[in-house]
C-alpha cells in the first residue's frame, strides 16, 4: 500500500529532508584525501544528532553506521571503517535522517581531491542529471515506470549502465515504503503518481556493466567488472504541479 502524506506529515518530512541534505553537504566537505570513511561517518552522525534528529541507518537490518560510504567500484551500502580516502577517489555517501517519526533519504557522489580523469567527472554529472531526467515525470499524469524509463534512457544514451539489483522506493515513516522506483524499465507501468506521495529517486550508475556483487560483510555492493560507480538520490514529494525536492538544505536567513 502506498501511504500518502498529509500536510502535517509533509512538514516533518521537509524538516527531515533539510537535515539530511545539510548532512550530505557536510559530508561533501569532509570527503578529502587522508580522511577515513569512519571519521566522515562519525562527524556526519554527530551533526545529525546535533539537529535533534536520528541517524536511522544505525540498526536498520543490523546496519552498524549512520551513513553508507562507498568508494570507486563500490555502488552502495559501503560500511564506514579504516579505509583511507585517496586523491581522486569517487566517494558515495548515502544517509537517512529521522525527524519526529519521518525520514529524509539522500545520497551523492563526490570526488576527493583531484579527479583522475574526465570520464570520472562525466560519470558523476550524468548520474546527477539522470535524477533530474526522472524528476520530469514525478507528477500526476505519469506512472512510476515513466521515471524509471527516463533515468535509464538518459544513462544509456550517455554510454553508462543502470544497476538493476537495487531500486529507489517510497519513504515516510519507514525508510522503505511502496512503491519501488527502479532505474530501468518500459514507460507506462506501475502506480500512478498522485499528490502526497513521497518517493526516493536514486540513480545508481556503473561506468561499465551493471551486474554487481555483495561482499562477505553482507552489505558492500561493488560492480562485478570493477568499473567505477556513482549514486545520486533525493526524497521527492509529488504535488499537483512541480515536484518538490525535500532533501534540500534549509535556506539561510
Ligand atoms: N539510504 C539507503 C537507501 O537509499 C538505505 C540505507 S541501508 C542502511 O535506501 F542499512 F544503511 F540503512
Ligand atoms: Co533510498
Amino acid at each position: 500500500m502506498i501511504r500518502l502524506k498529509s500536510p502535517r506529515e509533509i512538514e516533518k518530512m521537509r524538516r527531515a529532508g533539510q537535515i539530511a541534505a545539510a548532512a550530505r553537504e557536510l559530508a561533501g566537505k569532509l570527503i578529502v584525501p587522508g580522511a577515513t570513511t569512519q571519521e566522515i561517518d562519525k562527524k556526519v552522525e554527530a551533526f545529525i544528532r546535533s539537529q535533534n534528529a536520528i541517524p536511522t541507518c544505525i540498526g536498520y537490518c543490523g546496519y552498524p553506521a549512520a551513513t553508507c560510504i562507498s568508494v570507486n567500484d563500490g555502488v552502495i551500502h559501503g560500511i564506514p571503517g579504516k579505509r583511507v580516502i585517496r586523491d581522486g577517489d569517487l566517494v558515495k555517501i548515502d544517509l537517512d535522517v529521522g525527524f519526529e517519526g519521518y525520514i529524509g533519504d539522500c545520497a551523492a557522489t563526490f570526488i576527493a581531491g583531484k579527479a583522475r580523469c574526465d570520464e570520472d567527472v562525466r560519470l558523476l554529472s550524468i548520474t546527477r542529471q539522470a535524477f533530474y531526467e526522472g524528476l520530469k515525470y514525478a507528477r500526476p499524469g505519469y506512472r512510476v515506470s515513466d521515471i524509471s524509463a527516463a533515468v535509464q534512457r538518459f544513462v544509456e544514451e550517455n554510454g553508462f549502465s543502470v544497476i538493476r539489483d537495487y531500486v529507489g522506493h517510497g519513504v515516510g515513516k519507514e525508510m522503505h515504503e511502496e512503491p519501488e522506483v527502479p532505474n530501468f524499465g518500459r514507460p507506462g507501468h506501475g502506480a500512478r503518481l498522485v499528490k502526497g506521495m513521497t518517493i526516493c529517486i536514486e540513480p545508481m550508475v556503473a561506468a561499465g556493466d551493471w551486474p554487481v556483487k555483495v561482499l562477505k560483510d553482507g552489505w558492500t555492493v561493488l560492480t562485478r567488472d570493477g568499473s567505477m560507480a556513482a549514486h545520486y538520490e533525493n526524497t521527492v514529494l509529488i504535488t499537483d504541479g512541480e515536484p518538490e525536492i525535500l532533501t534540500v538544505p534549509e535556506p539561510e536567513v
